[in-house]
């Protein structure tokens, strides 16, 4: 299957990096390299781009396409939460950009394979990398009601989390929950039927919290974010583009303490911590999408641009 994705605010966040010809960059959601190939054109043979990601299909897709720049290029099959020993190993130091562009490409999303979506029947799967054991299957199957009830309330939003997670575990006491059409028929099930109608798609929610839990989507974020701004240069960037709330959310409060690190109670009149600022957002408000690409691209809807700039120490 050919490799399809439309890179979001892709003018928007080439832009805000405000890339330099010998700079090193690092892509560590590199897909289908949209974002990377434009970073990679924008080099000299001075500057460098490192592109990670954790998927086999996207490794190759990005290789193929970063092929007339790969004297510039260095491809890793990684996770981006382990990026500072992915550049150690790399003997790289400071790095001049970091691009993060967060969630699933459409080309995990539509290959009928991988058990992403509701809309192919398909095994229950969802591993952005197939080489983990964990698969959704395994959370739907095997995790406690309480623990299932818990993520599709927390990283889905769900209103009816409850009603579905007992769902789930009624079915699975008859047979394993193995397929993408099964688990999108119990979840629509356990929905009021009058609240179905709002919302989008009754699973989509559901299959949110699946694929964030099996990813540990939310985790490898926290994790990155605070040394991934400490390893960038005085000048440089980092650039993060969100897809719902709770990615959001926590980018925008790492950006927040880069900004203003202080951890004194607010009633002290001068600063004992002795924390400093290391970084200064770029933009006040997050960056969303234009009108025109919103008419072209529906991902785009949902999609924020952060970007932060490193302070000198
Ligand atoms: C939205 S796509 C990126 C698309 C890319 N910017 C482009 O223009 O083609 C997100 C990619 O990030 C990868 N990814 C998500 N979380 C990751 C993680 N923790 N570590 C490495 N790669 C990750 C996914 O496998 C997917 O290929």
């Amino acid at each position: 299957m050919e490799f399809h994705h439309v890179p979001v605010l892709f003018e928007e966040t080439i832009n805000a990096l405000a890339i330099r010809p010998d700079g090193i960059y690092v892509d560590g959601t590199l897909g289908g390299a949209g974002h990377s190939s434009a970073i990679a054109a924008r080099l000299t043979e001075g500057g460098r781009l490192i592109g990670i990601d954790r998927d086999g299909e996207a490794i190759e897709a990005a290789t193929e396409r970063l092929a007339p720049y790969a004297d510039r290029c260095t491809i890793v099959r990684g996770n981006f939460r382990d990026m500072p020993a992915i550049l150690d190993d790399l003997s790289v130091g400071q790095v001049d950009g970091i691009l993060l562009d967060l969630g699933v490409s459409s080309h995990q999303f539509d290959d009928g394979e991988r058990g992403f979506s509701y809309r192919t029947d398909a095994p229950l799967d969802m591993r952005m990398d197939t080489r983990q054991s964990l698969t959704a299957a395994d959370i739907v199957n095997t995790w406690s009601e309480k623990d299932l009830a818990w993520i599709l309330k927390t990283y889905g939003e769900e209103r009816f989390a409850g009603r579905i997670a007992s769902a789930i575990v009624r079915a699975r006491a008859e047979h394993p929950v193995k397929t993408t059409f099964e688990l999108a028929e119990l979840v629509k099930s356990a929905i009021p039927a009058a609240k179905r109608q709002t919302g989008g798609h009754p699973a989509k929610r559901s299959f949110q919290a699946i694929r964030i839990a099996c990813n540990e989507e939310l985790a490898a974020l926290e994790e990155v974010l605070d040394p991934a701004v400490k390893r960038l240069a005085p000048g440089g960037r980092m650039a993060v583009i969100t897809f719902h709330s709770l990615e959001d959310r926590i980018v925008k409060n790492h950006f927040r303490t880069a900004e203003n690190p202080c951890t004194c109670p607010p009633d002290f009149p001068v600063c004992m911590c002795g924390k400093k600022p290391y970084g200064k957002n770029v933009f006040r408000h997050p960056v969303t999408a234009a009108e025109g690409e919103l008419e072209e691209n529906p991902r785009a809807s949902s999609a924020k641009l952060r970007v932060i700039e490193r302070l000198p120490d």
